[in-house]
């Protein structure tokens, strides 16, 4: 583990003067209202943290009670062991019993512009006919789908439906390639792609099917695709393996109960970058999972049934499936979900659906904020953003300028701000303000959610004094967590709870204040956040060293007033091949092309040779040094060769 960056707690104690109270007209209505209904939640929660969870179980509908609440044995832990519930028909079915039967469960909007609205009445009909599609595909329980779709209403019917019928789905995020995908599929042993002849994005078609198509080709487990028709793109159709979606379901039965379901049945698998090798399958179960999504919907967004929800999330990440889909609808809200890109086909998009929609939360991420501050204050201000009453942030830290912009200009000084801290691993929401009883600082997640026990500690363990940096952990289990990673249970043990003894370790650096708040620093393993998502270095240069000029790469975050973190990679290059600027281009697309277009370097310096500790590990220290263009401090003793780093840093443009 690399020592924390230091010069990013200075920063962060810069940070920490100003404290904005909730705002009183909304704390007055919050559902927890107040700093002491936030400590005696928090009390319950340390007291007797299996009797919290346990209460929050019992607003989920269940087809039998659990029988234990918590079996643990480090690292692996079952919640509400026993019981049994339907992930969808928490979702829909126990919805159109009262007054939500006809009210909008999905507002969608496509990029182009068209709008649809399906009812809980309806989007239940239609999981029904999808879930007995797949049925009449030979989808059983505990088979893998995997679903490569834009954000269209039928990315989540295709989800529930998986859900209904106890099916494990495997989102994969439409930007990424063929060849991740492949990578997924072959992994989760998917049996089903459900895929899109297309979706809009910046005015242009993504190109889905042809990308499944290049991945099936060597994904040997994968004996139907179903194909969506989104944006009438010619697509090739392969007899006998591919499917229209719209033949599917019309002849398919509108009438297929939900599955009561083992509380420890598979959900999903989302893949997440780690530090080292392939990526990681992240398994979430049933019951767990809902238990603490719903709750933290509920109370992190103070949701009413009035509201129009909005996460501009993708699917194709874990904030899509726990706060588009699972929460929201686990509480029966309104939610929007719009196919495209933020600023499609002018800067104030978002603002024009929030008008449109009156959109009341509005949950979204740090680089977008930035991108919009950006943008110019006058597309926002051209907009009634009257409806907004709460904000959301998460993904990376907010820097308070943003925080400060979100506040002002998209809130108009009235909503609060939560800012929220979490991860593909934890499932839902960890660390957190309560809207209405939390006062914000920007740029801190404030405090871990009642029934949550974060710390920060140091390699042995032992809670650091308040002001230092140390390691982000989480004590206990929660329902939520991860189980394991698919088909690889060692390294879940070896990643989450070997590294400081007995405890989940986040992979975090974090700074507790003297408040008790909680100030992330960012990843210390070699894992970046770029625009809020996780992309490991490893796998970057493993592409890049799949390009056959390449000898040698090493991949670094340098900081990026948009991206919060943008790809640097350092190149060597083969006997014979020459560095040009149409190289670098070459390269940025061969990494976009292996991983998707969110890997694409920002920049890409050739060199020599790469600064080398004499036991041949690449000093990426060093790197992010020269990379972020400061003067490289600390020891370099075990430097191989000292004319490189001096060569690299000379070869700054
Ligand atoms: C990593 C998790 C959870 C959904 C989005 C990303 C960083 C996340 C915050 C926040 C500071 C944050 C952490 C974390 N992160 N939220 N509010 N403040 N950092 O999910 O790809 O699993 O990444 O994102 O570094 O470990 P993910």
């Amino acid at each position: 583990m690399d020592p924390l960056p230091a010069e990013k707690s200075i920063d962060v104690l810069l940070k920490e003067k100003r404290r904005y109270p909730p705002p009183a007209a909304f704390v007055k209505a919050a559902r927890v209202s107040g700093p002491a209904a936030r400590a005696r939640l928090q009390a319950r929660g340390a007291k007797a943290p299996e009797k919290f969870w346990e209460d929050a179980a019992r607003e989920l509908s269940w087809d039998k009670p659990w029988r234990r609440v918590l079996e643990w044995k480090v690292p692996h832990a079952r919640w509400f062991s026993g019981g049994k519930l339907n992930v969808a028909a928490n979702c829909l079915d126990r919805h159109l019993d009262g007054p939500r039967r006809h009210k909008a469960a999905i507002i969608w909007e496509g990029e182009p512009g068209e709008t649809r609205t399906l009812t809980y009445l309806q989007l239940h009909r239609e999981v029904c006919l999808f879930a007995s599609a797949l049925k009449d595909l030979g989808v059983a329980k505990g088979d893998r789908v995997a679903i490569y779709l834009p954000m269209v209403p039928e990315a989540a019917i295709a989800m529930l439906a998986c859900a209904r019928i106890g099916a494990v789905h495997g989102v994969v995020f439409g930007g990424f390639s063929a060849e991740s995908l492949r990578d997924r599929i072959n992994d989760a042993g998917a049996k089903v792609v459900i895929t899109a002849d297309g979706g809009w994005r910046k005015g242009a078609v993504v190109r889905l099917k042809d990308a499944v198509d290049e991945a099936v080709k060597s994904a040997p487990s994968v004996t139907a695709v179903v194909v969506l028709k989104r944006t009438n793109t010619d697509v090739a159709i392969h007899e006998g393996r591919d499917h229209w979606w719209h033949r599917l379901t019309a002849k398919a039965s509108a009438d297929g109960p939900a599955e009561p379901l083992d509380s420890e049945h598979p959900l999903f698998i989302l893949y997440t970058s780690g530090s080292t090798g392939k990526p990681k399958g992240v398994l979430h179960t049933t019951a767990g999972y809902l238990v603490q999504t719903a709750w933290t919907t509920k109370n992190v967004f103070d949701l009413r049934d009035t509201d129009v929800y909005w996460c501009t999330a993708d699917v194709g990440w874990v904030t899509g499936h726990s706060y588009v889909v699972y929460g929201p609808l686990a509480c029966g809200a309104t939610v929007l979900m719009y196919e495209g890109a933020p600023m499609q086909p002018r800067p104030d998009r978002f603002w024009e659906i929030v008008e449109r929609h009156r959109v009341s939360v509005l949950y979204t991420a740090p680089t977008a904020i930035r991108a919009f501050m950006k943008a110019g204050d006058e597309h926002p201000r051209g907009r009634d953003l009257s409806s907004l009453r709460l904000l959301g942030t998460v993904g990376e830290p907010i820097n308070p300028e943003a925080w400060r912009w979100y506040r002002d200009v998209i809130g108009g000084g009235r909503c609060p701000i939560v800012d929220t801290w979490w991860q593909t691993e934890t499932g839902a929401i960890l660390i957190s303000p309560l809207p209405g009883a939390t006062p914000a600082k920007p740029g801190s997640a404030t405090l871990p959610l009642p029934g949550v026990d974060a710390d920060v500690v140091d390699k042995a363990g032992k809670p650091v004094p308040p002001g230092s940096g140390g390691y982000l952990v989480v004590r206990r289990p929660w329902p939520a967590m991860l189980r394991t990673i698919w088909g690889d249970d060692e390294r879940y043990q070896a990643q989450y709870w070997s590294q400081i003894p007995g405890m989940y370790f986040t992979g975090d650096g974090a700074r507790k204040d003297k408040d008790g708040y909680f100030w992330i620093l960012g990843r210390i393993d070699d894992v970046l956040n770029v625009a809020g998502h996780r992309l490991s270095t490893m796998e970057i240069e493993s592409a890049l060293v799949g390009h056959p000029a390449v000898a040698e790469a090493a991949a670094v975050g340098r900081p990026d007033e948009l991206l919060g973190q943008a790809v640097a990679a350092f190149v060597t290059l083969k006997g014979g091949r020459l560095p040009s600027p149409e190289l670098k281009e070459e390269l940025r697309e061969h990494v976009a092309k292996a991983i998707g277009a969110i890997a694409r370097p920002s920049e890409i310096r050739f060199a020599d040779a790469l600064p080398k500790t004499r036991s041949g590990k690449i000093m990426r220290r060093l790197l992010r040094e020269v990379a972020a263009g400061r003067a490289v401090q600390g020891d370099v003793t075990t430097l191989e060769d000292l004319t490189v780093l001096a060569a690299l840093q000379k070869d700054e443009e």
